[in-house]
């Protein structure tokens, strides 16, 4: 049931406020600025002698994972890297005692990470589970883990499950840095910032209409450049893989901060780039790249809190706590992805080639 949606991506997409809600419903602990999270299986003794965080998942996971790591290193100061689970488990890791593992799948089902948990679990190592769908392979592998309560999602391409994983990931983050050095202060901070996540996401689907239009403008495209720096960038690289898979159109995500090493040279009208430009310290660093593809005539598409005067347009998204600002600016992208590949007249549920869930090899 589509619920009036002509797309259950379209439907999933809006789905997000409640989502939202619901992974953070009952888990917020007001009086020590942390959060509970049931089935982690993590006391508090061994969340302190955790050393070093990896996290393993595919596609849209793993991007989430990549937000995760930073939300981790950032909140709780555990160094944590995300790694595609299929790289993971074919170049024989080291699998270190110290290390804390968290495989990250929507389906719970995805061949290569459910063979990475069982190859780690095999070596003694200790692995937790993000995971939306409750009673599938990777939960009940998993020594521990969460739900992300994202409900079930039906279109192959993930949007609302990747948002809630990212919010789970901001849980655990809050939660293990309130067991190690995050202050009171901190905490509010954040849980305040994740209160304010549905009603921000609410904001941002209201810019539909707008997002609509600038879609049509760039569907001509044959090819995208996304761009982000630090916590913009896995932001890119989820919003190139959503252009790519429903689209079929050519996207890459790049790091601003590497585009003078070698992708300046693709940049021509014919090249729009879109740019994920918070407002936090990077700021001045993000106009600069933007400046440089202007004076080469590229076409500039920003995701940003402010209008971008180098840009020929701005999202404007509302800004939240610097930490979780990727969790919204990834959204109106979702929309722009959907909304460029209805313009195309692609099959938006079922992208060609592609499986919900890829339970092999
Ligand atoms: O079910 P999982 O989260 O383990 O699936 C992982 C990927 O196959 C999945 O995210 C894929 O990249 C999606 N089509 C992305 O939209």
């Amino acid at each position: 049931d589509m619920g009036g949606h002509d797309t259950y991506m379209h439907k999933e997409i809006v789905e997000q406020v409640e989502a939202v809600d619901r992974v953070l419903r009952g888990r917020i602990d007001d009086r020590f600025a942390t959060v509970h999270l049931g089935g982690l299986n993590l006391d508090p003794g061994e969340a302190r002698r955790v050393r070093r965080i990896k996290i393993l998942g595919c596609g849209t996971s793993y991007h989430a994972g990549q937000i995760g790591a930073q939300l981790i290193e950032e909140l709780a100061r555990i160094p944590a890297d995300a790694e595609p689970a299929s790289e993971f488990r074919y170049r024989n890791p080291v699998v270190d005692p110290d290390t804390l593992y968290v495989a990250v799948s929507q389906s719970g089902e995805t061949y290569d990470v459910l063979a990475a948990v069982q190859e780690l679990k095999r070596k003694g190592a200790r692995v937790l589970g993000i995971v939306n769908v409750v009673g599938s392979a990777i939960a009940r592998e998993a020594d521990g883990g969460t739900y992300v309560h994202a409900g079930p999602e039906v279109c192959v391409v993930s949007t609302k499950c990747f948002t809630n994983t990212v919010v789970a990931f901001a849980l655990l983050a809050l939660h293990l840095g309130r067991i190690r050095d995050l202050s009171v202060a901190d905490g509010k901070r954040i849980i305040e910032g994740l209160r304010r996540l549905p009603g921000q996401i609410d904001e941002i689907l209201k810019t539909e209409p707008e997002i609509k239009q600038l879609a049509k403008q760039y569907a001509d495209a044959r090819s995208m450049l996304f761009i982000g720096r630090v916590r913009g960038y896995p932001v890119a690289r989820e919003a190139s893989l959503k252009l790519k898979e429903v689209s079929y159109i050519h996207a890459e995500a790049y790091p601003a901060s590497e585009l003078k090493h070698g992708p300046l040279a693709l940049i021509e009208p014919a090249m729009p780039t879109v740019a994920i430009v918070p407002d936090d310290d990077l700021l001045e660093k993000n106009r600069a790249a933007l400046e440089e593809i202007k004076a080469r005539s590229g076409r500039i598409l920003a995701v940003a809190h402010q209008p971008q005067e180098k840009a020929d347009h701005t999202i404007v998204v509302p800004k939240n706590e610097d930490e979780l600002d990727p969790i919204l600016m990834g959204i109106p992208l979702q929309l722009f992805a959907y909304h460029t590949a209805l313009a195309l007249g692609r099959d938006i549920d079922k992208p060609r080639n592609l499986a919900k869930s890829v339970t092999v090899e």
